[in-house]
């Protein structure tokens, strides 16, 4: 039995985590963070995501996609630098160990980029960010739970949890079960819904109070694997990276719909958003 601590995320929580950006800085300052995702007719995701990592405020910002979408990222991601993972789908992952990479929006499921995901993910210790289609290749074989590097962070939705560790009755369950697994493969786990919970390998779950229901629509959830690669990048920790992401981008939505309304706010109108939050931080 492991004894429960539960803890809203709240104004005071939020201010003993975030950084002044320091003045006496250069673009080496806030890190290299790599979206590795984008596949023919999901390249959408791709440029969310990483829009959104160039928004938060990495120094040098990457996107990993096949040759298909070179142009498309090119003209939408201009400060982004584009590396070639292949032609229609990725098959290959060049990526160094100083690189935060955050994969999975737009990835696909193709069988070669499954087989060269599994294959990087064999080779690298430093951990990284996981979503959507990086966890669906993952949730085919319980096997390749034990691949993810340690102090990883994994994104995943109900539907993504449930692939990778099983059915639960309630949320209440889903809980002890993200716990019990945090714990036994020493990853965090961001169980997003409209409350997100991030669960801690100790037994920690950090509630998240911010957002609206303008954030559910395709895009939302590739937008926070952005912030959140952005600020691991940007030398947050781990458990840092994960509480200000999920808070920050909720904070987001709020000014957005604000603006825009929750019908018809779009996940680009939230990543137009993070200035304010920023600004509001400073
Ligand atoms: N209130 C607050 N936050 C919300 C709400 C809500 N009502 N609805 C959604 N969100 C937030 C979630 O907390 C999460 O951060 O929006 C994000 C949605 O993320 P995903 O579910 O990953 O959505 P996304 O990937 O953008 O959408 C396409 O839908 O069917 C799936 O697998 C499919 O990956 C695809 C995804
Ligand atoms: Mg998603």
């Amino acid at each position: 039995e492991t004894e429960t601590e539960d803890f809203v995320i709240d104004d005071e929580v939020i201010k003993t985590i975030f950084k002044i950006r320091n003045e006496f800085s250069h673009k080496g300052t806030f890190g290299k963070a790599a979206i590795v995702g984008g596949s023919y007719g999901k390249m959408g995701a791709a440029v969310l995501s990483t829009r959104a990592a160039l928004k938060a405020g990495a120094g040098l910002t990457f996107t990993l996609s096949p040759k298909c979408g070179y142009e498309i990222l090119q003209i939408s991601d201009p400060e982004a630098m584009f590396i070639e993972g292949g032609k229609d789908f990725i098959e290959s992952f060049d990526l160094d160990e100083e690189t935060v990479c955050g994969i999975g929006p737009g990835l696909g499921t193709h069988e070669k980029t499954a087989e060269s995901l599994l294959k990087f993910l064999k080779s690298y210790s430093k951990p990284l960010i996981l979503d959507a289609d990086a966890l669906n290749i993952i949730a085919q074989n319980p096997d390749h739970l034990n691949l993810i590097p340690e102090k990883s962070i994994i994104t995943p939705h109900p539907k993504e949890f449930e692939r990778l560790f099983g059915k639960t009755g309630n949320s209440f369950e889903r809980t002890e079960l993200a716990k019990s697994k945090s714990r036994e493969l020493n990853i965090y786990i961001v169980l997003k819904d409209h409350h997100t919970q991030i669960i801690t390998p100790e037994g920690k779950v950090f509630y998240n109070i911010t957002g609206n229901s303008g954030l559910a629509k395709g895009g939302s959830g590739d937008i926070l694997t952005g912030i959140i690669t952005s600020f691991l990048a940007q030398q947050y920790s781990e458990l840092e990276a994960a509480i200000l992401g999920v808070w920050f981008h909720g904070r987001a939505a709020e000014f957005a719909s604000e603006k825009h309304s929750k019908e018809s706010m779009l996940p680009s109108d939230v990543i137009n958003e993070f200035g304010n939050v920023f600004s509001e931080l400073n």
